[in-house]
């Protein structure tokens, strides 16, 4: 492929930083931390850090509510302990793509403040201002995501602003052009400290017409995103990932199409809404359907196949851990990871490893609203609780879905406070560090880690990995995923059994394949024939045998 890039070939890894690793005991993670286990990434062979929001944040959303895009909260370090984090990290071989949160800053950016205080001036129209309805309610009912009515008054003005997500999370006036061209210059500057990237928040909300309650996908999302990369992105050689809640095959190469001078690529959520309740939404999860899966999967393999370029990712800090939303966090928790891992890692896209899911790391269970720290799920207790729900009913939906699942500290080892902190965490640490540790984890050549390092390194030295074709086998088979991905001649074949049980079933010849060196690797079969018996979550990837060569 001529014009392949860097990214194409490598794996991103995400850090949330205040439960990566903390440096100096008060319990929330840091940059210097990030910098001690630089190391561990390095050894997983991963190819750039999408890094989760570390500006100066009042941390109502955990620094997705940025005051300053130019400093980094205290919490987490100094500008030049990040600037140290960017060489250390070069020196390994890896690039920090930071996370550009600018649908919203924080309610106390300078720019809000001084917006807030003086309604003639430039600031003022950086946001979304608009007088109260004819009762001097809220302007109309559009309501936040966090809870409550997304306008939110401001006495002294006499007016309400927008803040879709939250008060705290003010919408930025996307019109003014004068705003856009602080965002730019701004990301510049970031480009300029030797970044290898943005993971773009929400971008799908900025082309938004709110009086159309047009919020993703607005009729300005395209022309946005066009200037943006023109006045920063181009002729760099970095990476672009926007976030899309909306996305769907029909659009997706509107972001990320070769000619289209926007994005690399999208993160889309198919697949995770895919396990929701279609009236209920994200608290009342599906029993899950692989068929369904599948079909999301192989639907955005065939879209992007000729143009564009999928991302590939099973769970982040706003998801459930998926060995327990799609795995088996019990007995099978390290084989089921495996699985996953093999089917995830070995499909067209650049797949992205959350932290702590390369030791198979699972959900925590809480039991009091007290544990919980996230502030949705702490918006969606006070609404079921106003609603009458009960609290059992409420706990459920926040224990299977809930964002502080994925949040609970990195578990590096099995001491007391799990090698993430020497002090009170601000999170508590799931229980289960005992066992499920990066120190054992990484020990044995049965663990996951170990098996994503396989995978990552098989990307690296199998083109077919990369640039193969995608076709899938078995669409309608309720617990086995298959594939194959081709390329000159060479192939590469696929088989998982995602189940606890075993199975037995015929494959289609296109699926059979000899091979060598590759499946040993990733598993002991080194063949897929007419019939196969599969183990609880066992998964075989076969490459030709004349090709095979494991780096
Ligand atoms: C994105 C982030 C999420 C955040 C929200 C608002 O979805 O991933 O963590 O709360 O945007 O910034
Ligand atoms: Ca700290």
């Amino acid at each position: 492929m001529s014009d392949r890039k860097w990214w194409h070939g490598a794996t991103g890894y995400q850090i949330y930083p205040r439960s990566f690793a903390d440096s100096n005991g008060d319990g929330i993670g840091d940059i210097p931390g990030i910098i001690s286990r630089l190391d561990h990434l390095e050894d997983l062979g991963i190819g750039f850090v999408w890094l989760s929001p570390v500006y100066a944040s009042p941390m109502a959303d955990n620094g997705y509510d940025i005051s300053d895009y130019e400093a980094i909260a205290p919490e987490f370090g100094t500008m030049a302990d990040f600037e140290w984090l960017v060489s250390e990290a070069r020196a390994r071989g890896i690039g920090i793509v930071m996370d550009l949160v600018v649908n919203h800053t924080s309610d106390k950016h300078a720019w809000f403040k001084a917006a807030k205080r003086t309604p003639g001036s430039n600031m003022h129209d950086f946001y979304v201002w608009r007088a109260p309805g004819l009762d001097g309610g809220p302007p109309d009912d559009q309501q936040a995501c966090f809870g409550g009515s997304a306008w939110h008054f401001v006495p002294a003005l006499g007016k309400y602003y927008f803040g879709y997500f939250s008060a705290a999370q003010p919408d930025l006036n996307w019109q003014n052009p004068a705003l856009r061209a602080e965002i730019y210059a701004m990301m510049n500057r970031w480009y300029d400290r030797g970044i290898a990237g943005f993971r773009m928040d929400v971008i799908s909300l900025i082309g938004k017409d709110i009086d159309a309650r047009q919020h993703e996908e607005g009729p300005y999302l395209h022309k946005f995103l066009q200037e943006m990369t023109r006045e920063t992105a181009a002729g760099r050689d970095i990476v672009t990932v926007g976030e899309s809640w909306s996305v769907s095959t029909d659009t997706a190469l509107l972001y990320c199409g070769r000619n289209r001078g926007e994005l690399d690529m999208v993160f889309q959520f198919a697949h995770v809404k895919e396990g929701w309740d279609e009236d209920r939404g994200k608290y009342h999860p599906k029993p899950f359907d692989l068929v369904a899966f599948k079909k999301v999967f192989n639907e955005w393999q065939a879209a992007l196949s000729e143009d564009g370029w999928n991302s590939l990712f099973l769970t982040n800090h706003d998801l459930p851990r998926h060995v327990s939303r799609y795995g088996n966090d019990g007995e099978y928790r390290v084989r089921s990871a495996r699985a996953w891992a093999t089917v995830l890692h070995l499909m067209k896209g650049t797949p992205f490893v959350y932290q702590g899911e390369e030791i198979g790391m699972t959900n925590i269970e809480f039991s009091r609203i007290e544990d919980f720290r996230d502030i949705e799920t702490l918006g969606h207790y006070m609404e079921q609780m106003e609603k009458g729900v009960p609290f059992e009913e409420f706990l459920a939906g926040a224990n299977a879905n809930g964002r502080d699942n994925a949040r609970t500290p990195m578990q590096w080892d099995a001491g007391q406070r799990a090698g993430f902190t020497t002090g009170d965490p601000w999170i508590a640490i799931n229980p289960n560090h005992d066992t499920v540790n990066a120190a054992s984890d990484k020990e044995d050549s049965n663990g996951v880690f170990q098996h994503y390092q396989r995978l990552i390194a098989l990307r690296k030295s199998e083109a077919v990995v990369v640039d193969g074709r995608y076709t899938p086998f078995l669409k309608d088979h309720p617990t086995v995923w298959a594939y194959t991905r081709s390329l000159n001649g060479q192939r590469l074949a696929v088989i998982a059994n995602l189940s606890d049980e075993s199975t037995s079933l015929e494959t289609p010849e296109d699926l059979h394949i000899e091979g060598g060196a590759v499946s040993w690797s990733i598993s002991p079969r080194t063949e897929i024939g007419d019939r196969i018996d599969l183990e609880p979550w066992e998964a075989i990837a076969v490459l030709d045998g004349e090709f095979a060569r494991v780096s």
